[in-house]
């Protein structure tokens, strides 16, 4: 007997695409990053020279990076001002660069990237390091040109990511932007030995809860099948599930070439509600609990315009049910470790409707898994 060896099948372990193994992935991804660095209670953070000092002196925290990793540093921000009291900005690297920032030795740049080549990303690292600022990056490819640049690096240990539209990077950049946030709050005496010990509970946690989202698929899956056929969506979130909203929408640009868009649910009444007509699709994300009733108000309204609604909410939020067409419940965590979790939902949804319409999933049209020119 003859048996064809087929490298690539082989290497995807039994799924169909490369990027519903890196979503399977995640739950071991997102472990690897965190585990390392917490020793005996605290955050260890590799061979980081930024020092508690320099730290008190920054006046300003600058993110820049592109794609979903600047999604990544929408959520840094939020998650960063609220627990160290910084002021925190956030640019797509291609504007920062030509903007004229205002940088000098008391700030401190962020930058995130997969690959660590992103030729935007290394030029407005390069320009921030020429401005005088201390550079901080997070990286997945050992040894890239943003890693050996920056001034310290926090590597997410996410393994090769081969599906251009990223998903497990993404996921363990956030838990890179959690060490980071208690790590440095910490050190800015930002925090209670109970609120540390706290944080570092629920960081731990997120594997699991991420498997029990994963094991839910096939709800997913049904909701794909009922809209695959879509021609627009929209996301709508606030907070940190306008940030999410915005990772949803690109990442079903992406892969299934179905037009979306990611609103700020509060500026709904500003601009996409004139789109909002009968069998619409609205996704709407209410993971947070102190902006629930605000959701669900603008639920309502896209339901008076004859949008069909598909809810996402944390377990215990049942009265979602009231007012949404469809509801997915993730687990409950502390606010700014959501992101975490409603990800993946979304990463899942993207991928089953483009697997449901026949996309070349791991390689979509005009899309590179790394963007080296300008
Ligand atoms: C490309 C990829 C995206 C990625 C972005 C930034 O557009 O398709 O998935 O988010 O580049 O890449 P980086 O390697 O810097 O994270």
């Amino acid at each position: 007997v003859h048996v064809e060896w087929d490298v690539t099948a082989a290497e995807k372990g039994g799924y169909e695409h490369f990027m519903a193994k890196e979503i399977m992935e995640q739950p071991k991804a997102v472990r690897d990053t965190i585990s390392p660095r917490i020793k005996d209670g605290r955050i260890v953070l590799d061979n980081i020279t930024l020092t508690a000092d320099q730290l008190k002196t920054f006046r300003k925290i600058f993110i820049v990076a592109c794609g979903s990793a600047y999604h990544v540093g929408m959520v840094a921000k939020y998650v960063l001002e609220k627990m160290t009291r910084i002021p925190v900005e956030v640019d797509v690297a291609s504007e920062f660069r030509y903007r004229e920032p205002i940088i000098d030795e008391k700030v401190l740049v962020l930058v995130i990237s997969q690959s660590g080549e992103t030729a935007d990303t290394l030029a407005a690292m390069r320009e921030a390091k020429r401005l005088g600022a201390r550079t901080l990056s997070i990286v997945n490819v050992v040894g890239s040109s943003i890693a050996n640049e920056s001034d310290d690096v926090i590597y997410t240990w996410a393994g090769p990511e081969i599906a251009v539209a990223t998903t497990k990077a993404y996921s363990t950049q956030l838990a890179v932007v959690y060490l980071l946030a208690i790590y440095m709050a910490d050190l800015l005496g930002c925090l209670t030995a109970e609120e540390y010990a706290a944080y570092l509970t629920e960081l731990q946690a997120l594997p699991d809860k991420i498997e029990k989202i994963l094991q839910n698929r096939e709800n997913i899956q049904y909701l794909a099948s009922q809209h695959f056929n879509a021609k627009d969506v929209f996301f709508i979130g606030r907070n940190l599930d306008y940030a999410m909203s915005l990772e949803g929408s690109l990442k079903l640009k992406e892969i299934s070439y179905i037009h979306s868009d990611a609103y700020a649910a509060g500026e709904l009444k500003h601009g996409t509600i004139s789109l909002v007509e009968d069998g619409t699709l609205v996704i709407a994300l209410a993971t947070h609990q102190n902006l629930f009733d605000k959701m669900m108000s603008n639920v309502k309204e896209v339901k008076a315009r004859g949008a069909v609604v598909l809810g996402m909410t944390t377990e215990n939020n049942t009265q979602i049910e009231q007012v949404t067409d469809h509801v997915f419940y993730i687990p409950q965590t502390c606010d700014v470790m959501l992101p975490s979790l409603t990800v993946i939902p979304l990463q899942l949804f993207a991928y089953y409707v483009a697997s449901m319409k026949g996309c070349d999933i791991d390689k979509p049209r005009n899309l590179a898994k790394s963007v080296t020119v300008e």
